[in-house]
């Protein structure tokens, strides 16, 4: 089961990925979170991305493609992954297709861009792992720490006002424009034509994963 996430920054990418790599027991390939890891590693590849994930751009295509092709070529992927952030310009979509990379199953998650900003900004993460909160939508169970490990939870640095609303400039720019180009793939008479949908990010956490749990198996 190979399957993509797509969605605005906030959408609730990382929040769904969780229940979907436990359901299908597939890892989930989050290119936001090994960039994260590789800045905080001080990588080359940390060293050249944080300018860009400091200003609310996105990392140039040829950094990204050749960290997902190689994440790709690791075990754990035998039985298919979950792409969460990736692809998110057309460049890294035809790069996934022309080498012959064929996903089963593509979920746009829609959310209104006024609601983004009271997601991000009130949202806390456990590095470690990757959980996600909400400090009212799905808060902790003591504030500030982390349900599993008690470890203390932080903000990410991107998510300021200022930089979600060039995140989400660039949403809309870059990466809205893979909602045509895998919804005209699907309607292909192609074998290799991914199943797509969208669904009501706006709606419950749970909801989401219900739904999501019913379309796909
Ligand atoms: P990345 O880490 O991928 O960030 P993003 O796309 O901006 O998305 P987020 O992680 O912010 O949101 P999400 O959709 O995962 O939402 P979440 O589930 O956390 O990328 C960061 C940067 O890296 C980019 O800006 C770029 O520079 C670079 N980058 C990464 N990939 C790249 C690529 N392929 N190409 C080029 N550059 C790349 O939820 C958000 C909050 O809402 C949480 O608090 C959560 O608890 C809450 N929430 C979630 N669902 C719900 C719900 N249904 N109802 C209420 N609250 C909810
Ligand atoms: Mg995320």
């Amino acid at each position: 089961m190979k399957i993509i996430l797509l969605g605005a920054p906030g959408a609730g990418k990382g929040t769904q990925a969780q229940f979907l790599k436990q359901k299908f027991n597939i890892p989930q390939i989050a290119t936001g979170d090994m960039l994260r890891s590789a800045v905080a590693d001080k990588s080359e590849l940390g060293i050249k991305a944080k300018k860009f994930m400091d200003d609310g751009q996105l990392v140039p295509d040829k950094l990204i493609i050749d960290l997902v092709k190689l994440r790709i070529t690791e075990h754990d992927c035998k039985n298919g992954f979950l792409l969460d952030g990736f692809p998110r310009t057309i460049p890294q979509a035809e790069a996934m297709r022309d080498e012959g990379i064929n996903i089963n199953v593509v979920i746009e998650i829609k959310v209104p861009d006024q609601t983004i900003i009271e997601r991000l900004s009130g949202r806390r993460i456990h590095p470690a792992s990757g959980r996600i909160y909400h400090i009212t939508n799905n808060p902790p169970k003591n504030e500030g720490f982390d349900d599993t490990t008690d470890e203390p939870l932080i903000t990410r640095s991107d998510d300021t006002e200022e930089t979600i609303l060039k995140r989400l400039g660039a949403y809309h720019r870059e990466t809205e424009p893979l909602i045509n180009f895998y919804s005209s793939w699907a309607n292909q008479n192609t074998d290799t034509r991914p199943i797509f949908f969208s669904i009501d990010g706006s709606l419950k956490a749970i909801e989401i994963n219900n739904i999501l749990s019913d379309k796909i198996s």
